[in-house]
């Protein structure tokens, strides 16, 4: 075995993308460190774990993201497949680049697989939006945060509440940083520009009146394994949303995961498509348009939980815990799981006008990348006075 081979060399600011989550959160980070941290250069890294032109490119140019520097183009496999090459081909990308120190995003595979090569050669790992803890080891995303965050040097957080796990898990307080929430820089920042939720359903030739009649619509999202890899499990929920779309009627945006699987366990018939709009998955802009024009939100991702509650609009969550619990405290959000009578309840009270409002919470006011740039300069110089 070699030794490692990088020591706090004075290099870029290598910033880790992977997945279609991570995007908008690093779009805010790299604007932010070209303007507040000139001294920072930057390269950006595009591990290719999200590659289809609407799960990646899309997002990119919406973004405003650079072209990446270097793309790994790992592609779909298995979580151990996955990990392992984009540690492969992660390594060499490391040893000729020379980084300062590498920005891990999220909780995603490349997020783990990009932070254990980058510790093992002593560089040091910025991890944004650590902290974060569903308590539910079934989750990969919760196995991925745990390990990021135990050997992670700097750590970035969103919600106080994250800085009381870490420190449970025995992270030194010093390590831990509270900055707010990136994701919400992007959506401040493009709220303008976002698309009228009827040019999105006539750029996929659907008729606006689906939607206008009703005068209102909800929003459908779902791509956790838990929900969508188990034939009865999906069977059961597009059942529910059935009845959901019998009070008003949703767009579901669909993950190819998702998509796949309805196909695959013959559930199609159970969407109705007067009721249901199908589209595939959408551009950052389209997104938020849809979200922020809905009546209330039906999802099982965690960025959209964040999103509704920026937005103020009620979000229900078809999953059994939260990793992002200021969205229930202090935002829109309800956690409802797949329980039938409890979706269906909370549906009619915010027809009826009686729906979660909730405050935006501390720090998600668009400047927490700037938080970033401005501490992350100051550390890197006392790492390397103090290595
Ligand atoms: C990944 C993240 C998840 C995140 C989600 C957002 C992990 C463990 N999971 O899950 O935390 O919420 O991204 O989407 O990292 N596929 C395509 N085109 C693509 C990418 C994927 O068709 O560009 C299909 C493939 O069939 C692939 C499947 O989606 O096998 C799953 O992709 P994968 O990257 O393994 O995980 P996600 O479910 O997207």
């Amino acid at each position: 075995m070699t030794a490692p081979s990088i020591s706090m060399a004075p290099g870029p600011v290598m910033c880790i993308v992977g997945a279609r989550p991570n995007f908008m959160k690093m779009a805010p980070i790299l604007r932010a460190l070209a303007a507040h941290a000139p001294g920072l250069p930057t390269m950006l890294v595009h591990t290719g774990q999200h590659y289809d032109r609407d799960m990646s490119d899309r997002l990119f140019t919406d973004l405003g993201l650079p072209r990446p520097d270097i793309n790994l183009d790992v592609g779909s496999g298995t979580h151990a497949v996955q990990t392992a090459d984009v540690m492969r081909r992660f390594e060499p990308a490391l040893d000729t680049h020379r980084p300062s120190c590498v920005i891990v995003v999220g909780d995603v595979n490349s997020t783990l697989a990009c932070t254990l090569v980058a510790v093992k050669k002593n560089v040091p790992v910025v991890h944004v939006e650590a902290g974060l803890r569903s308590y539910d080891r079934k989750m990969p995303e919760e196995i991925n945060r745990v390990l990021t965050d135990q050997v992670a040097d700097r750590l970035y957080i969103t919600e106080r509440s994250a800085g009381d796990n870490l420190r449970r898990e025995g992270v030194a307080p010093e390590r831990i940083c509270f900055v707010g929430n990136v994701m919400i820089d992007s959506l401040l920042a493009n709220r303008e520009h976002a698309q009228r939720p009827a040019d999105t359903l006539r750029a996929h030739g659907v008729d606006p009146a689906v939607l206008a009649g009703a005068g209102r619509f909800g929003v459908v999202t779902l791509h956790r394994p838990s929900n969508v890899d188990d034939a009865p499990v999906l069977g059961r929920l597009l059942d529910v949303l059935a009845e959901v779309a019998e009070r008003l009627p949703l767009v579901f945006v669909q993950h190819p995961r998702t998509r796949g699987n309805i196909e695959r366990f013959g559930l199609s018939q159970r969407i109705d498509p007067r009721r249901v709009v199908l589209l595939p998955p959408q551009g950052y802009l389209e997104m938020l348009g849809l979200m922020a024009e809905a009546t209330l939100v039906l999802t099982d991702s965690g960025g959209l939980q964040e999103e509704t509650t920026a937005l103020g609009v009620p979000c229900l969550t078809l999953r059994a815990n939260t990793e992002r619990p200021i969205t229930v405290d202090e935002g829109t959000n309800t956690m409802v799981g797949d329980d039938r009578v409890a979706i269906l309840q909370c549906v009619d009270e915010i027809l009826a006008g009686r729906g979660k409002r909730g405050r935006t919470p501390e720090f998600w006011d668009g400047r927490a990348a700037e938080r970033i740039a401005a501490d992350l300069g100051a550390w890197l110089a006392d790492s390397r006075r103090h290595p």
